[in-house]
C-alpha cells in the first residue's frame, strides 16, 4: 500500500521504516528540513537500535523516501499517518497545534479519497476534531471529497521500538467504518501472521486505550517507588518484595522496578493530559494525581540522599559528582523529562560540579543543559569518576553493569555510590569499599553518621 507518514521522530520514522520493511511504499515527511536532509543522506537523527539498517535497506529497495513536500506526499498515498509531536501544553493538556497544522496541510493537498490515520497520542475526541478540520479546509477550498479518520495509537517503547513495531502485543484500530477496518487489517497483515493482534474498536475507545495503558504503567512505577520508600523506613528490601509480589500471576513481574521516577516523552505528558481531560469534564483523578506527585518526589530522591550524605562531610559545595547515564532510560538518546536533569540541576544549585557520561545521549544533553563551569561532559564512565567525590547511576545502561570496580575505586576520590536503579548487590558493593546507597534497600545508618 502507499503510505505517507507525517512526522519523522521516534514514532514516525520507526513506523515508516517498518511498514516499508514489510513491502509497503512509504514516504516519510517532516517540516524539519535539516532532519529530512540528513535522512536523505542516510543519517538517522535519533538513536534507536536496529533502525539504521532497516532505513538503509528500504531506501535502497526504493520503498522508503523522505520529503518536506506535502503536495507530493499526499498525492502519492492513500493512507496519511500522523506521527507528529503532541507535547504538554501550559495547562497540562496535550498541545495539538502540530497535529492541527499537519492535518490542515494534508487537507489542503487532497484531491481524492484519503484515509487519515492518527498515531500521535491525542485526547479522546481528537478523531472527530481531525475530521472537522478536514471538513473545514475542504469547504474553504470548495472541494467535496470523501475521507476517513482512524485512531491507531502507537505502543512502541523507545530503545526497543523496531521490535515492538514488528511484533506488537496488539494493534488498536479505532474506526466506525467496517470497510476502513478491513483496509487497516490488510495493511497490518504482515504483522499479524502468528495470531490476530488487531483490536477493532470505536475511535473514542482507541484514544482512551492509549492513555489508560500509559496511566496503568506509570501507576505501577509510582506504586513501587512508594513501596520502596516504605521499605527504607522499615528496613525491608524492595528487591525481595518485588519478587514476592511479582510471582503472583495476578500481578506479574513487569514494570515493578523502583528507581528515580519515570521520565521520557510519554508518561509525564500523557498523565498530565489525561488529568486535564478529566478536569475539563469536572471528573476527579485522585489516583493519577497521586501517581504524578509520587513521581515528582521520586525524581528528587537521589539528590536528597546525596545532600544528606555530604551534609556531614563538609556539604556539597565544591564536591564533584560523576553521573553515569543521562537518558531517561537505556536504549535511547531521549532526554525529555529525564530524571538525570532534576538531579543535575539540584547539584548545580548546591554548588557541586558534575561530570557527565552517557553512551548515546551526550549530544541531546548538551543541547538541554546550560554551558557552565560546573558541568563537564566526559568520554566514558572511568573518566567521569576520576577525582570525583561520588558516583550517581541514573540510567541502567548494560555497559555499567559489569565494571572493574577496583579501577573505579582507584580513580574515585570519595567512596559514595548512589545507585538510582538498584543495579548492584549492596553487600558486594560495600565489601568492595563503597558507601553504597540504592532505592528501597536498607542502608547502614552509620554511613550517614
Ligand atoms: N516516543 C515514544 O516512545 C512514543 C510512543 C508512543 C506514542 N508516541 C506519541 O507519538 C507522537 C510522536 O512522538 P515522537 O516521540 O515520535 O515525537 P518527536 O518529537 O520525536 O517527532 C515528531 C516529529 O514531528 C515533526 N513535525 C511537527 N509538526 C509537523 C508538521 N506540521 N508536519 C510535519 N512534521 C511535523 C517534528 O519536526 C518531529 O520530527 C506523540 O504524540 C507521542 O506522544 C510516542
Amino acid at each position: 500500500m502507499k503510505i505517507l507518514v507525517v512526522g519523522t521522530g521516534y514514532v514516525g520514522l520507526v513506523t515508516g521504516a517498518c511498514f516499508a520493511e514489510v513491502g509497503h511504499h512509504v514516504i516519510c515527511l517532516d517540516i524539519d528540513r535539516e532532519k529530512i536532509a540528513q535522512l536523505k543522506q542516510g543519517k538517522i537523527p535519533i538513536y534507536e537500535p536496529g533502525l539504521e539498517e532497516i532505513v538503509e535497506r528500504n531506501v535502497q529497495a526504493g520503498r522508503l523516501e523522505f520529503t518536506t513536500d506535502y503536495a507530493y506526499g499526499v498525492a502519492s498515498s492513500l493512507l496519511c499517518f500522523l506521527a507528529v509531536s503532541t507535547p504538554q501544553g501550559a495547562d497540562g493538556s496535550a498541545d495539538l497545534s502540530y497535529l492541527k497544522r499537519a492535518v490542515t496541510q494534508i487537507a489542503e493537498e487532497m484531491t481524492e479519497h484519503k484515509i487519515i490515520v492518527n498515531k500521535s497520542t491525542v485526547p479522546v475526541g481528537s478523531a472527530q476534531a481531525v475530521a472537522e478540520i478536514v471538513d473545514g479546509v475542504l469547504a474553504k477550498q470548495g472541494k467535496s471529497l470523501p475521507f476517513s479518520v482512524v485512531s491507531n495509537p502507537e505502543f512502541l517503547k523507545e530503545g526497543d521500538a523496531v521490535h515492538d513495531f514488528m511484533k506488537p502485543d496488539r494493534i488498536v484500530v479505532g474506526t466506525d467504518d467496517p470497510e476502513v477496518g478491513e483496509l487497516m487489517r490488510e495493511l497490518y497483515a504482515p504483522f499479524n501472521v502468528n495470531h490476530d493482534r488487531i483490536l477493532l474498536m470505536d475511535p473514542l475507545s482507541a484514544e482512551m486505550t492509549k492513555y489508560a495503558a500509559n496511566a496503568m504503567l506509570a501507576t505501577r512505577i509510582s506504586f513501587m517507588n512508594e513501596m520502596a520508600q516504605l521499605c527504607e523506613e522499615v528496613g525491608a528490601d524492595i528487591s525481595k518484595v518485588r519478587k514476592g509480589i511479582g510471582s503472583d500471576q495476578r500481578i506479574g513481574y513487569s514494570f515493578l522496578y523502583p528507581g528515580v521516577g519515570y521520565g521520557g516523552s510519554c508518561f509525564p505528558k500523557d498523565i498530565q493530559a489525561l488529568r486535564a481531560t478529566a478536569r475539563n469534564r469536572e471528573c476527579s483523578t485522585l489516583l493519577l494525581d497521586a501517581v504524578e506527585e509520587v513521581n515528582q518526589k521520586q525524581k528528587q530522591l537521589l539528590g536528597k540522599k546525596i545532600h544528606h550524605y555530604f551534609s556531614t562531610r563538609g556539604g556539597l559545595s565544591g564536591k564533584t559528582i560523576a553521573i553515569w547515564g543521562l537518558s531517561f532510560k537505556p536504549g535511547t538518546d531521549d532526554m525529555r523529562e529525564a530524571p538525570s536533569l532534576v538531579l543535575i540541576r539540584s547539584l548545580l544549585q548546591e554548588g557541586a560540579f558534575v561530570k557527565l557520561f552517557d553512551p548515546v545521549a551526550m549530544v541531546r544533553a548538551k543541547e538541554i543543559l546550560p554551558s557552565s563551569p560546573q558541568i563537564c561532559f566526559v568520554n566514558d564512565e572511568f573518566e567521569a569518576v576520576q577525582d570525583a567525590d561520588a558516583i550517581a547511576l541514573l540510567t541502567e545502561w548494560k555497559q555499567f553493569r559489569f565494571l572493574d570496580f577496583d579501577k573505579v575505586l582507584e580513580k574515585l576520590k570519595g567512596r559514595a555510590f548512589f545507585d538510582g536503579r538498584n543495579q548492584y548487590s549492596p553487600a558486594e558493593m560495600r565489601a568492595k569499599g563503597f558507601d553504597y546507597f540504592s532505592i528501597g534497600q536498607p542502608s547502614p545508618q552509620l554511613l550517614f553518621a
